[in-house]
């Protein structure tokens, strides 16, 4: 019935959608993570999906549940190498790829398969390794055919950075956060900034996440 009353311009398209954050273990109990509600993916993911999208939706763990539907596909990930390795999967016989996870750029070296006692005088002290950028590996392997989109999530210089990461992982289009004293997490609003390859720079101030999700697509349909 929803279908029947939106657009249906992306029929027959396949979409790759990253949401969430990422777990990153140190024992078996214990993880490394931040507060992503996943809500900016979801958004994406059911506005493509009323859109006639065929969605693969690759998510962390967030609150919502989320169940798979015909045309909408869910992949529960909970570390960013798995997130990596069903993307790298879902990738090629893709034709947009948007990440909107909030992946561990770091992951703790994994101490033990048990619980760490609170014991040790000295603390804990834990290492971290580096984990796999995913949107820079796709992009890597991007065909002319595809079309990528990342975000930048930035406490200063967020035009320069957007920018540098919109080149340096070829993508499409970019969208710009502002991390200001108030978490950019969870929330329903956020301000944006959205810089396309062909020089696309256009402000949103203050747009419900749904509407973003709405407005990204009518982009990248145009591009
Ligand atoms: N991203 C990813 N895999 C990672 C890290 C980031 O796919 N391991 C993606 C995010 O989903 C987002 C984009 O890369 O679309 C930018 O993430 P961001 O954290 O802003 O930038 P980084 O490239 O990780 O650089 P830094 O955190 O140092 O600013
Ligand atoms: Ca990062």
């Amino acid at each position: 019935v929803l279908k029947s009353i939106t657009p249906q311009d992306m029929t027959g398209k396949k979409v790759l959608i990253t949401a969430g954050p990422t777990r990153e273990y140190y024992d078996l109990v214990r993880f490394w993570s931040n507060p992503s509600s996943g809500k900016t993916g979801l958004a994406l993911g059911l506005a493509a999906w009323l859109r006639g999208a065929d969605v693969f939706l690759i998510c962390g763990p967030i609150s919502e549940k989320i169940v798979s539907l015909p045309g909408l596909h869910i992949y529960p990930i909970t570390t960013a190498k798995e997130m990596q390795e069903v993307a790298l999967k879902l990738w090629k016989s893709m034709d947009i790829g948007v990440c909107a996870a909030a992946v561990c750029d770091f992951r703790p070296e994994y101490i033990g398969d048990l619980k760490v006692k609170k014991g040790n005088k000295a603390g804990l002290t834990v290492k971290f390794a580096n984990n796999p950028d995913i949107l820079l590996t796709l992009g890597q392997s991007k065909r002319v055919d595809q079309k990528l989109v990342g975000f930048a999530l930035e406490y200063e210089n967020l035009r320069k950075e957007a920018k540098r990461k919109l080149e340096q992982k070829n993508l499409d289009l970019i969208v710009g956060n502002q991390v200001n004293i108030t978490s950019p997490f969870g929330r329903e609003k956020n301000t944006v900034l959205v810089l396309d390859k062909e020089g696309r720079e256009e402000e949103w101030p203050d747009l419900p996440k749904t509407e973003i999700a709405w407005r990204l697509w009518d982009i990248l349909l145009s591009l």
